[in-house]
Formats: structure tokens, sequence, C-alpha cells
């Protein structure tokens, strides 16, 4: 077999390597066009895990690097003359040179054909060969050449970088966020060799053309770096290596295999440098074609198991990039928060660690954490403790006069289960054992304005005497038994109206009993659904009093607080989303114009509402649609509200239009309540895959949102909220008398089953090859 790999990056000679241990008879050949140690660039960083697979796939190459990389453990933040570090992480780094000369040399023992000054530009010269690995790098000459079947997207990023290093020793990777006259500027940077540290620069582009760096030479911008961070850097001086200010491209291909020929590393896709992956995808890229090549018995077949088998964690790692990334080009959004808080920030910002995680690695940390979030509570008036605060879970909020005793919020979940809009028993049951569960806050279903307002037959209803007293008995219950309040979501379908029961087919039309529907603009859901009428001046007066009317009544069944449904293409999203609003009138258009109807709801329902009870919007912060409303959006959506009167913004996404693309996950809306709370400066509550009470204090701690809400957890578990302050050991949440006994012995047992969790997590936890160095170095007298 002849195989031509295009690229001697860590991807190319990698792939070179394990192809070659397989097939010792096939002849390899890595066409680079550079000399063999002529690199630029600096470090490269690893995780522990990296390592165990490179461990496991090539051990000499494996002993090579390990002998020669920096490890370390801690992450140090450094932030308005703070530092806090965290222990555990275990990292390593080397030379970026260091590792391509291990794997020539790796590749040389093995008999590998080493062609270097060989820029390749045309894959003719290589039709012999059965296999050709395109591994040239970021800007895939081969990747572009076949653009229209490999289909690349690349999304250039606004922060600018460069990518410098130092001789300044480091003992931790490092973030320095450094407030300058011109702006944020960040440094990235760790330890790769003795002596030697990369330090990657990155701000915005606003920051960067102020501080005059457009233009600059390598030289001229090092020297301006070095005075900005020369209060850290010592008197180390930066070096530079085509250390050019550039944008980061966000690459994703669509295919990565045509005919005979494969994408491998940076050429296929790219990972942002904040989460240090570029390396460890190349590599395990050729990982992944190794095996294929393997297991498959033909070329063709490995390459389509390759594509298969890699993708998704290819797309893992770059969604966890991206997440990475946007908080970076965010940063100003925090610049004003706790430099604890900050810091938790930044260690959380991508999802695998955590608020529990980090408990359990760097204690004094989080301690730290919770009492900044508690000040912030006590700051507010209320008497919590400081000293020993409970996680930020439990600690109370107030809206107007509205206190919650926690932060835990069921989403308001439909039913399907009324009768002519009025809710029963199931309805009784259902809200109340979920507020003698202990969430601080419970939401009703969209509760319809009218029959004609509903999205099903089964959905309830606040619009007659006989839903008013239905809904008042569940009120009085939730108040007599539990700590809870309870917030009424007042909707009106629009044209997902006169649909079916969710289990007779989400969003489907009736076939029969249906009533006419309404909308912004004559456009059906389905292309089979309704085509709704558009809304004229009387039909928004009569809805706009329906609402009044409805909340009116919902005041007289008790309810604690309103919230106005604007989101998931319902009547007054449909206004807002500019795909589903087409009007030429003043309430089409542009966005002001497109919130114009949804916001005089919204006043006259304020106007309507006591003034001591607080009110929220529920907007999609998102279309997940070409051309539809953005994050950015959002903020101006909830500016417009915020400036009515809102006391809290409900930030969902989507559920507008049918040919939307979300991008699910965990915790997948949360970086939309963020944006929205950090930019718009007003209360969120997330929501959206949210499953755990470690993910509420994550949210809640780093200042993602000020209350999480959870729906599905809760159809399974009413008790979410009780179960998880058994678990924290926080004492404040109510459980009726009658349930006293359990509480006593959930509470009992969580500090042992805690212990136990905790105790089986650290031991079930690899030591980091940092620990296991540091064991190894420790002097005998110590031991
Ligand atoms: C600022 C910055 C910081 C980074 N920090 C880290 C980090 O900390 N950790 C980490 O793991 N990764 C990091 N990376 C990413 C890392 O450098 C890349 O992801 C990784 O090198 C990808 O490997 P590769 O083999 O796919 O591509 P490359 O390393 O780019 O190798 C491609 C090779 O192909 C050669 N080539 C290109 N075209 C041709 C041609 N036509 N003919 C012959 N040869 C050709 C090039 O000369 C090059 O040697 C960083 C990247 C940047 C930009
Ligand atoms: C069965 C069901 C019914 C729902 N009904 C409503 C509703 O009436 N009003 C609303 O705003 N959202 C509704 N939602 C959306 C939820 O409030 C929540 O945003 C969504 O389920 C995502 O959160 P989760 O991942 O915690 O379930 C409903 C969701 C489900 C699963």
């Amino acid at each position: 077999m002849k195989i031509a790999i295009i690229g001697g990056g860590p991807a190319g000679l990698y792939a070179a390597i394990l192809l070659k241990k397989q097939r010792p008879q096939a002849e390899i050949t890595v066409y680079e066009r550079n000399r063999a140690d002529d690199t630029f660039g600096f470090g490269v960083v690893f995780s522990d895990a990296t390592l165990d697979n490179f461990e496991k796939y090539d051990p000499p190459s494996y002993r090579r690097i390990t002998q020669q990389f920096a490890y370390w453990d801690d992450i140090a933040v450094h932030f308005r003359g703070t530092v806090h570090r965290v222990g555990g992480n275990g990292f390593c780094g080397c030379a970026r040179r260091t590792l391509l000369m291990i794997l020539q040399e790796r590749a040389r023992e093995l008999g590998l054909h080493l062609m270097f000054e060989s820029d390749i530009d045309e894959i003719r010269g290589l039709a012999d060969a059965d296999l050709v690995v395109l591994a040239d790098g970021i800007n895939s000459r081969f990747r572009d050449k076949f653009a229209e079947y490999f289909q690349p997207e690349v999304d250039l990023r606004s922060n600018k970088f460069a990518w410098m290093g130092s001789t300044r020793p480091l003992d931790a990777f490092t973030f320095i966020f450094q407030e300058t006259e011109w702006g944020p500027f960040i440094a990235h940077a760790y330890q790769y060799e003795v002596g030697r540290s990369t330090w990657i620069f990155e701000t915005d582009p606003a920051t960067f053309e102020r501080a005059g760096l457009e233009g600059l030479s390598e030289k001229q911008s090092a020297d301006r770096m070095a005075q900005i961070f020369g209060w850290f850097l010592e008197g180390h001086p930066l070096l530079t290596n085509r250390s050019m200010w550039r944008n980061f491209p966000m690459i994703r291909s669509k295919r990565w295999v045509k005919d005979n020929m494969v994408l491998l590393g940076d050429a296929k896709a790219t990972a942002h440098f904040s989460i240090g992956s570029g390396t460890k995808l190349a590599m395990e890229d050729a990982i992944a074609l190794a095996e294929a090549m393997q297991r498959a018995p033909t070329v063709e077949g490995a390459l389509q198991q390759y594509e298969e088998g890699r993708r998704e964690e290819v797309e893992k790692t770059q969604h966890a990039a991206d997440v990475s990334l946007v908080w970076f080009e965010h940063v100003d959004r925090f610049w004003d928060f706790d430099p604890v808080q900050f810091a938790f920030g930044v260690m959380t910002r991508a999802k695998a660690i955590t608020y529990d995680n980090l408990t359990l690695r760097a204690p004094n940390f989080v301690a730290e954490v919770d009492k900044a979030f508690a000040r912030q509570v006590r700051a507010k008036g209320f008497d919590v403790d400081v000293v020993k605060p409970v996680a930020p879970m439990f600690q109370p909020l107030r809206l107007r006069e509205m206190e919650l005793t926690n932060r835990a919020v069921v989403s308001p979940m439909c039913m399907y289960s009324a009768k002519e809009g009025v809710p029963g028993d199931f309805h009784l049951v259902h809200y109340g054992s979920r507020a003698i569960g202990g969430a601080g806050l419970i939401f009703t279903e969209m509760t319809c304005v009218g029959r004609d307002a509903r999205i099903t037959p089964g959905c309830t209803g606040l619009w007659n005497d006989e839903q008013e007293a239905s809904w008042r008995r569940i009120v009085d219950f939730v108040h007599e038994n539990s700590a809870a309040k309870i917030a009424l979501q007042l909707g009106h379908a629009g044209r997902k109206g006169a649909t079916k029961l969710m289990w007779d087919g989400m969003d489907r039309p009736l076939e029969e009993g249906g009533w006419d529907v309404l909308s912004a603009s004559p456009i059906p859901y389905f292309t089979d659904s309704q085509v709704p009428r558009e809304m004229d001046r009387a039909a928004m007066d009569a809805v706009k009093a329906a609402f009044v009317a409805s909340a009116q009544r919902g005041e007289a069944c008790g309810f604690d607080m309103l919230e106005l449904h604007c989101a998931h293409g319902y009547l007054l999203a449909s206004f807002i989303s500019p795909l589903t609003n087409q009007r030429t009138d003043a309430y089409g258009g542009s966005l002001a114009n497109r919130l114009r109807f949804p916001l005089e709801v919204f006043e006259a329902l304020r106007a309507a509402w006591p003034a001591h009870k607080p009110m929220s919007v529920r907007i999609s912060a998102t279309d997940w649609a070409e051309g539809g409303i953005t994050g950015d959006d959002a903020v101006l959506i909830a500016r417009a509200f915020a400036e009515a009167g809102v006391d809290l913004v409900d930030v969902s996404t989507g559920q507008t239009v049918r040919d939307a693309q979300p991008i699910y996950g965990r915790m997948f809306q949360t970086p939309f309540s963020e944006q929205v709370r950090n930019e718009a400066r007003v209360a969120t509550m997330c929501v959206g895959n949210i499953t755990t009470s470690d993910q509420v204090n994550t949210i809640l701690a780093a200042g993602r949102a000020d209350l999480v809400a959870l729906g599905r957890p809760h159809l399974v578990d009413p008790s979410f909220t009780l179960k998880a302050a058994a678990w924290y050991g926080a004492d404040g949440v109510f459980c009726p008398r009658q349930y006293q006994p359990g509480r006593e012995q959930i509470f009992r047992n969580s500090v042992r089953d805690r212990q136990d969790f905790d105790d089986l997590k650290i031991k079930a936890k690899p030591k980091t090859r940092a620990e296991l160095k540091a064991e190894a170095t420790k002097p005998l007298a110590a031991e």
C-alpha cells in the first residue's frame, strides 16, 4: 500500500507513525513544505487524558514526550490585583518544536519517508497513492481546492490574538486579565520547558484599535505587551516567532473525505486555543484514522468509518471551545464582578468544570465564592450567614416585595389536562406536590387568556369564574402548605393554537373542533397548519383586554407573580421575530416596531397588576434560524421590557419557526441568559437541560442567572430542591410537618452519602502526572 501525507505537523506525523506500525510493508511518505527544524510557535499543551491515549497507541513516542514535558496542576487567575489558584487540573506542556522532533525521530525509526521542503501543490503528483492524508493545517490548500466537496465553513472570530513566548517561569496555567487605558487585555500563559513559556495575548477589536496595535511590527507589539504585562513579567523579555496579530478562524467542514483523500487536524476543523485542544485533536484524529484503517477491509470503508466515528467527538470539543472563546470575547460582561466570582466564571466557562467538582479540588476557593455570593445577598438586605454560607441555590432573592427562599424554580409546563380551561385535581396534586418539594418558585403552565387563545383543548385558562375558583384552590394550597411562591404564566397561542395534545402530535393542527387562529402575519406554522388571520388593531385591543382581564383574575386568585409569555412562537413571539412578522405597519419592520404590541400588552398588565408584585417576561433569545432573533437582539428586547418595568427575564430559546437548528447540550440556553443578564443588566432566569443541583450552583455562582428553572427534571422529581438541600446541608428549605421524619432521614443520610461519594470520586480519580512527578521527586526525609 502507498500512503501520501501532506503536512508534517502533529496530525500528519502521528498518522504516519501509527499507520506504519500497523502496515510495516506500506510505503508511507510525509511531504512537508518547511525544513525539519523550521517550526512556528512556542508550546503545546495536553491534558492527562490525552497522554493516556498516546501511551496506548505508541508507547515509545509517549515515553519521549513525557520525559520532555513540563507538568503543572494549578490554574491561576489574575484579576484586579487578586490571584486565585485552583489545583487538580493535570496539564502538561512542551515546545511544539520538541514534539515535532520526537515525532520525526520516531517516524524515521519506523522507516517512514519524510520529505522536507516539499510544497505540494497538486494531488496529481500523488496519483498512485492508495490513501492521501490532507494534514496541511489551518490554511489547508487542499481543503480550499476541493471546497465544493468538503464544504468548509470559516467563522473568523472578532477578537485579535498574537502568540508569543517568554523566559518568565510559571508554575501554573496562568490567565491574566489586565485593565488598560484602552480596554481589557488577556494573557493565556504556561511554561512548556525550563526557562520558556508560551504567551497568547488576546483583546477585543475596539481595544486593539484604541491601543494602536494595527500596523505595528512584531517587535513593537511585543514591546507594547511587555509594557502592559511588565508587572508580571518581572524583567523577562517577550519573544516573537511569526507572532502577528490574527483573528481565530473557527473551521468546520461538512465532509472530511473525498475519494481516497481525508482531512486531518486543523485542516478539517479547529478548536480555539483557550481550551488548548488543537494538537490533541490533530493527534487523536490520527489515532481515529489508524483505528479505522485497522478495522475496515478497504480504504474507502475506513475513511467512511473514520468520518462517522470521529465527528461527534470533534464537534463536542469544538462546541466546548466555542463556548470558551465566546466567554473570552465577552469578558467585559464580567469586568465589574467580584474577583473571586470572576475567577469562578473563568474556571467553569466551558461546562466540564462545575461547582461540585471544584469543591472537591479547591474547597477553599469555592468557600470564597460562596461567601462572595452571600455578601451580595446580604447587601440586598437579607440576614444571611456570610461566614459559613449555604450554597448559592439556597440563597434568597427578592423581586419587588416577593421574597423567594431559594433559587430553584419549577419551569412552566403544560399538562394538557384541563377541561374547557379549568384546572382539575391533577393540577392541584401536580402543583401542590412540587411546592411541597421545596422549589422557591413555581410557574403555572401557559394559562390562556381566552378560549381561542389556547394551544390545545387541554390547556388551562383564566377567563371565567370556574377557572378562577380552581386556580384559587391551587394557589391557596401552595401558600398554606409550602414556602413556595407561585407565578401565573399568561399567554395566547397565536398561530400555534388549535393544535393537538402533546401525546397526540405536538403543534399538529386539530382535525376537528378547532378554532380560528391569529398571528402577526398570515404565515402557517407547518405548511399544512391553519393559516392565521393577521391581527388588525381591533383584534389587538381585544387580545390586550383579555390579558388584562386574566391578570385581574390572577390577582384575585392570589398569585404572587405574573409572567407574560412572549416566547416559543406563540402570539406575542410572532410579533417579535422577523421570521414570523412581515407586517408593513407600525408593528412590523424594525425591532422597535415588532416589540410595539408585546410591550403594549406588558404595559397594560403592569398597570393592572399590583405594584408590589413582580412581573417577568419569557422570551426566545434566539430563533436558531438564519435571519431570526439573535442573542444581541435578546439584549435589546430585555432592555425594552426592563424599561417598561419587568423584574425578571425568563430566557428560553427557539420553538418559533419549524426550520430552526438548535444546538442542544447540557445547559444549552444558559449562554443567552448570561448575555442578557450581564449586558442588559436585568435579572434573569435560565432554563434548558439543566438537570443537577451542581449545575444550578455553577450557573448561579458564576453570575449567569439569578434563578434557575428546571422543567423535565421536576416532572419526575417533585422534591428536587429538598433532596438537593439535604445534599448540600442547607437547613432552611421548607418541609411540611407531615413529612418531617423523611426530611430528618434524608438530611442525616446525606452527610454520609456525600462523604462516601466524595471519597469514591477522589479514590477513582487517577493521580495527575504533576502529582506523580511531585511524589517521585519528594525528598526521602519528607516521607
Ligand atoms: C495561537 C495558537 C495557540 C495554540 N496553542 C495550542 C496549545 O496550547 N495546545 C495545542 O494543543 N494546540 C495549540 N494550537 C493549535 C495547534 O498549533 C494546531 O491545532 C496543531 O498544530 C494542528 O496540527 P496539524 O498537524 O493539523 O496542523 P499544523 O501543525 O499546522 O501542521 C500542518 C503542516 O502542514 C504543512 N503544510 C501546509 N501546506 C502544505 C503543503 N501544501 N505542502 C506541504 N506541507 C504543507 C505546514 O508547513 C505544517 O507544518 C494553537 C494554535 C494557535 C494558532
Ligand atoms: C411537557 C412540557 C410542557 C411545556 N409547557 C410550557 C408552557 O406551558 N410554557 C412555557 O413557557 N414553557 C413550556 N415548556 C418549556 C419548559 O418550561 C422548559 O423551558 C423546557 O422544558 C426546557 O427545560 P428543561 O430542559 O428543564 O425541561 C414545556 C416543556 C415541556 C417538556
